[in-house]
């Protein structure tokens, strides 16, 4: 089949030359690429500090004009190298049409599963590309088999607010109660292990339990592994959410001690929007069904658990140059960087009076994700009310976050390419706050 080999052979023989010669800079379609090299022999620690070479880094990045952007939570900018590949995919996609995503297409998205497999310490037929974590963390959910009348679901109020809602449907059409454990506001590892280990004991009904490993309300890392290992033990299934945390933290995705974990590519790997993945650990199919009508009711693959119908496929045809781009950083170094500029405004903000911060009481339990609102103004219309002030008076661009129980809060996410200066004009705003916080 010569025409149909070539066709195929043109584009992925580039992403696979990528694959193979990251180091070396070559990239996709044989392209020379230019990636961020970190200096040999520097810490994580001493790296976070050096501006000079996250400006390296931030120059491949296009920046949001007309603001200053530090709500990068939602999803992360694809780098300038992992952009081209799209487009270049895009390209080929739409040329080739259905001769290649009917003949060629799988073989390709295959390399794509092997390369998250690869860098989550993962087997490949543990993965699944999804859409996005929702789709990858509602599939479980929804097809989750081992619920009964008088059972007992478990959440948290720092959960996705649309995962705990999807557990509450889940519970009302099963006749299933759902326990809703409150984290407080500032918390280390040690308050939310107790936390959790009081509502398994609270609750001896329990069967499933969601659990995210980065609360998108504030940054808070939650112990995954030892919050499920008693779980396990009380025979409690886990599923949980890192649809915040791949590539924000550094961890393989055995560390988690789950077996079925949502993940996102389109936040912190910075791979196109559209893109994420689900790991159901080898073994563990049984209590998940197939995606209804989809192959037996004990089909085992993992696959089966998800039907997307037709997606875009070029942007899955770029992830291999989105976690070539990822890792010429290095996750420990990205980690790092971004926990360091949460810290230059954070350790401003908790020694102001006017300020309530929210998150990790210590580092282990923080990541570059952290969240403020004006003292004892809770509701949501007040933290709409500060977003819109640190918009308008001083040209900074946030998030209102909804789902705490303490209330509403605003949310700060910087990115790799925000500098130490641009943090600085946060913390002069923060204290500006104080002047109509008191006036008002
Ligand atoms: C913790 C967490 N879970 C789940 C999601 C849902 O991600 P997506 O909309 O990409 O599916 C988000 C999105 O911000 C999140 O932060």
């Amino acid at each position: 089949m010569p025409v149909r080999d070539s066709s195929r052979r043109r584009f992925l023989g580039g992403i696979a030359a990528g694959t193979a010669l990251a180091a070396s800079g070559v990239g996709h379609a044989g392209k020379a690429v230019a990636r961020p090299t970190p200096p040999i022999g520097a810490s994580p620690d001493e790296l976070a500090r050096d501006e000079a070479f996250w400006r390296e880094v931030g120059a491949f990045y296009d920046r949001t004009k007309g603001v200053l952007n530090l709500e990068h939570g939602y999803w992360g900018k694809m780098a300038r190298p992992v952009q081209d590949a799209y487009l270049d995919a895009l390209r080929m996609v739409n040329a080739q049409n259905s001769f290649y995503a009917r003949k060629d297409y799988a073989a390709d998205e295959a390399e794509s599963v092997h390369r998250i497999a690869r860098a989550l310490g993962a087997h490949d037929d543990e993965v699944v590309i999804t859409r996005n974590a929702t789709e990858a963390c509602h599939n479980v959910i929804r097809q989750y088999r081992g619920l009964g009348k008088g059972d007992a679901v478990l959440i948290a109020d720092i959960d996705y607010p649309h995962f705990k809602s999807h557990m509450h449907w889940l519970g009302d059409g099963r006749g299933v109660r759902v326990v809703e454990i409150e984290i407080p506001t500032r918390a280390n590892q040690v308050d939310i292990r107790k936390l959790y280990q009081k509502a398994f004991e609270s609750n001896p009904d329990l069967k499933l339990m969601l659990i995210t490993h980065v609360s998108n309300q504030h940054g808070l890392v939650v112990p995954v592994a030892e919050v499920a290992a008693e779980a396990r033990g009380r025979g409690i299934d886990v599923v949980c959410d890192a649809a915040q945390s791949w590539g924000l933290l550094d961890y393989k995705v055995a560390d988690l001690g789950v077996d079925w974990v949502a993940f996102n590519l389109h936040k912190w790997i910075g791979a196109p929007v559209g893109t994420g993945a689900l790991y159901m650990r080898r073994g563990s199919l049984g209590k998940v069904a197939p995606y209804p009508g989809d192959g037996g009711t004990e089909d085992m693959n993992v696959a089966k658990r998800v039907h997307p119908g037709t997606y875009n496929f070029a942007a899955r045809l770029a992830i291999p140059a989105a976690l070539d781009f990822h890792e010429s950083i290095g996750t420990a170094n990205k980690e790092a960087r971004l926990r360091y500029l949460r810290s230059l405004w954070t350790d401003e903000a908790q020694h102001m009076p006017h300020l309530e911060v929210l998150g990790g009481k210590d580092e282990e339990s923080w990541t570059g994700i952290g969240s403020f609102r004006l003292a004892g103004q809770t509701t949501i219309e007040e933290a709409t009310k500060l977003q819109q002030r640190l918009e308008t008076e001083f040209g900074i661009f946030s998030v209102v976050r909804k789902g705490l129980a303490s209330g509403g809060c605003v949310r700060i996410t910087p990115q790799v390419f925000n500098s130490a200066d641009e943090i600085g004009r946060l913390v002069d705003a923060l204290r500006d706050l104080a002047k109509s916080a008191i006036s008002a």
